[in-house]
């Protein structure tokens, strides 16, 4: 018996022993590396594609490289990045040849962007997106546009506020269940939008609106959307810009717990102005998508009534009603906290809104109706939305997030 123990115990001993090496190892060694890809491609750049490929940027792209306050593709903090992975910061991909992207080969950035591995050979974990499903044609689009002299890629000599930390545990995964995805070995061809269905499936797969709308971001299929658990029945609860939680929507065809009774006229104003039909705002991450065509989301809108039905009611986590002064509890009560944080600064800067809009006049128009005066933002229009007597408090407020 006591020999027995003690083997046991020399057992447990090597297992430890070599639990602490690997540990040590994988500290050591941190997010892995991979043989950097060696891709002949040459973009060529038109202004056909320059344009679609600034539509696909600013969906895919611009959420997490955008710089509020450069208002440019210059990185930021991503604040709500799950604070297990550590502190992340996004980079800068303007055409800048040092601080940006400017000396990357066009065969560096498709191969970053298909598989997650740098052109160093450095893997990107999850918190950068990779784009498996998107077509040859619109992935190079994007990088087209990243070429072009648009304002939101002009090369800008800043760097972002600060470098990525990763934790022990991104470096763990990083070596065990994350992997740089393999590069297609074939040419990917978006099906025809006149094949309104298939093409739907495209766009839900492209711009990753499955992997949100999924149960959990652990149990999804990256290469088999339709395999992912709970595909497409929303639930998976994800971060906000303000120390909060919000879970996605079912976007299934259920009467009762996902859009079966969204007319398309509704399913277009939630996804491209950015409201449900009882007049909430859909909150961050989920932004106004004022890019697609109506035919665009009239093709997701018919894809999504042939996904399987779920019935799953997802529990609504409302953003608590801030006490204080009135403007405060008007910003909360309609979501402006969802883009703009608690500060004033998110997805959006909001601080300089006095510079901008020095009167009340020229404030209330924009709060009201943004995308009249800028065709293509991403603020909501609120007209009809706030009540007229909230508007004074509410603008009150914002200035004073700006004198903060
Ligand atoms: C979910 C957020 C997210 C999205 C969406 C995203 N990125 Fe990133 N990206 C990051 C983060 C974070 C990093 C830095 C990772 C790190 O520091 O390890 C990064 C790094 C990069 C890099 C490497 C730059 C360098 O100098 O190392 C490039 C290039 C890049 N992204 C391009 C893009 C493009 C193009 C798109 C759109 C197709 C995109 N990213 C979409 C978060 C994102
Ligand atoms: C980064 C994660 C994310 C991505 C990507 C995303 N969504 Fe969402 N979406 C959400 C979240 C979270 C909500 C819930 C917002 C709220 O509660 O205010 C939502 C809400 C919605 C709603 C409103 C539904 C309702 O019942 O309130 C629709 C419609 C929608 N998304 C469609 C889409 C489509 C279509 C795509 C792809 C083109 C997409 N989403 C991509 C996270 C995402
Ligand atoms: C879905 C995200 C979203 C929501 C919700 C939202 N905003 Fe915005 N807001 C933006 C974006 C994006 C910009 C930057 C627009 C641009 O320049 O194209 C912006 C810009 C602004 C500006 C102008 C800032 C400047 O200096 O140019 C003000 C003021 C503003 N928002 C106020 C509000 C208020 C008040 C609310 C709530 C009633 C609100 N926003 C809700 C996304 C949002």
């Amino acid at each position: 018996m006591k020999k027995w123990l003690k083997r046991f115990g020399a057992l447990v001993g090597v297992l430890v022993l070599a639990a602490g090496a690997y540990a040590l190892y994988v500290q050591i060694t941190g997010i892995p590396k991979y043989p950097p890809g060696k891709i002949e491609l040459k973009v060529e750049v038109t202004p056909e594609r320059v344009a679609r490929g600034k539509k696909f940027a600013t969906l895919l792209c611009a959420t997490c490289h955008m710089n509020p306050t450069t208002r440019q593709l210059t990185g930021k903090q991503m604040i709500d990045a799950p604070a297990e992975f550590g502190t992340i910061f996004s980079k800068n991909i303007t055409r800048h040849p040092q601080k940006g992207i400017g000396a990357w080969t066009d065969g560096e950035l498709a191969y970053l962007l298909r598989t997650g591995v740098r052109r160093d050979g450095q893997y990107l974990p999850p918190y950068m997106v990779k784009l498996p499903h998107l077509s040859d044609e619109d992935l190079f689009s994007i990088i087209a546009f990243l070429r072009s002299d648009d304002p939101l890629v002009q090369a800008a000599d800043v760097d972002p506020p600060g470098v990525t930390k990763a934790t022990f545990l991104t470096k763990m995964l990083s070596h065990t269940v994350f992997r740089a995805l393999p590069y297609p070995p074939e040419k990917i061809v978006a099906p025809a939008i006149t094949d309104q269905a298939a093409f739907g499936r495209y766009l839900v797969a492209g711009l990753d609106c499955f992997a949100c709308h999924s149960a959990d971001f652990k149990t999804m299929n990256v290469f088999e959307p339709e395999k992912s658990q709970g595909y497409l029945g929303g639930g998976n609860l994800l971060n906000d810009l303000h120390g909060g939680q919000l879970r996605s929507a079912n976007l299934t065809a259920d009467e009762e717990t996902g859009i079966g009774k969204w007319s398309e006229g509704d399913f277009r104003r939630a996804l491209k102005a950015g409201f449900r039909p009882d007049n909430k705002v859909v909150r961050y991450p989920m932004v106004p998508m004022p890019e697609l065509t109506d035919e665009e989301v009239n093709a997701i809108y018919a894809y999504l009534r042939t996904v399987p039905k779920i019935h799953n009611a997802v529990q609504r986590i409302d953003d608590a009603i801030a006490d204080g002064d009135d403007g405060k509890k008007v910003y909360y009560k309609y979501g402006c906290v969802s883009c703009h944080g608690s500060t004033g600064v998110g997805l959006a800067d909001l601080r300089q809104a006095v510079l901008h809009y020095p009167s009340e006049d020229q404030l209330k128009a924009w709060i009201r109706n943004a995308p009249s005066l800028k065709p293509g933002t991403k603020m909501p229009a609120w007209e009809g939305i706030i009540a007229e007597n909230e508007y004074g408090p509410l603008m009150t407020y914002v200035r004073q997030l700006g004198a903060n």
